[in-house]
């Protein structure tokens, strides 16, 4: 088992496009523009945008992704723990979902987020020893979102910290992490370096204008990057479709020329 690729079932050609949409936990309702509240135009979005997974929390997995035909059409990665952004103090993000509960709704890879640096840094990485663990047992994969975050930390998203998280998550034995952009080509090429045969996802942030976005993404392709797992930065946009259409053209930049 340790020489099979868990990942593999979010790539398309070595690469991935993942939709995040776990934010009416992480930051509420304000995030959920437009036609965004609603988890089925989500998922028609993931499906139409060309991505190759969709990232939910355990709620919105059982009411529509596992009752619908969705199932059979892109993979699903459920976020097993979560926070809101009212409660003050050092960042923790408490696990709510089991990983025998993910993968009875038909998750292919669990996701968990560390926020490295904080006070509670040590619950989040024995929690995520054990989710790892039990991930690889069940055959999904196991992916740490790691923010570098607290009253410990500067700037989270400077390349020292960003190489940090990249490289913790490979010591953690994640199949994949989700980190920040650390503001360069070159920084992010090392942050890959570091993070050795976990592979490196880009978390998107709040939404830029379509050009800077997508310049964005060139440079952590360019870096080496397998892809993104993105959220705001695609359906927060009235044409989501259609920037979806785009991001692939940079992902996948040879596909059917
Ligand atoms: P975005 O692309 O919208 O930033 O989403 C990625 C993500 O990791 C989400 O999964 C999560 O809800 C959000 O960012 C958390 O953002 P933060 O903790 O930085 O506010």
């Amino acid at each position: 088992m340790r020489n099979k690729d868990l990942f593999q079932p979010f790539t398309r050609n070595g690469k991935a496009m993942l939709l995040a949409y776990d934010h009416g936990m992480e930051h509420g309702p304000i995030d959920l523009i437009g036609d965004s509240y609603d988890p089925n135009y989500i998922l028609n979005l993931a499906i139409q945008g060309g991505f190759t997974g969709v990232i939910f929390q355990k709620g919105i997995a059982e009411k529509y992704y596992w009752q619908t035909d969705y199932a059979r059409k892109i993979p699903l990665i459920i976020k097993v723990n979560g926070k809101t952004r009212i409660t003050p103090g050092e960042p923790f993000s408490a696990q709510n979902c089991s990983v025998t509960l993910a993968k009875q709704l038909g998750a292919k890879a669990v996701g968990y987020t560390i926020y490295l640096g904080s006070e509670k840094e040590s619950i989040m990485l024995k929690t995520f020893g054990q989710i790892q663990e039990e991930a690889h047992r069940l055959g999904i994969a196991a992916i740490a979102w790691i923010y570098p975050r607290g009253r410990a930390v500067d700037k989270g998203d400077s390349p020292e910290m960003v190489s940090y998280a990249a490289r913790l998550a490979l010591e953690l034995g994640a199949d994949a992490v989700k980190i920040k952009y650390s503001n360069s080509e070159e920084s992010f090429a090392r942050a890959i370096k570091m993070a050795g045969r976990t592979k490196v996802l880009l978390s998107g942030g709040e939404k830029l204008s379509e050009e800077n976005f997508l310049q964005r993404i060139k440079d952590i392709i360019r870096a080496g990057a397998t892809g993104v797992a993105v959220g705001r930065n695609i359906w927060q946009r009235e044409d989501a479709l259609v920037f979806a259409t785009k991001l692939q053209k940079v992902i996948w930049p040879t596909a059917n020329k």
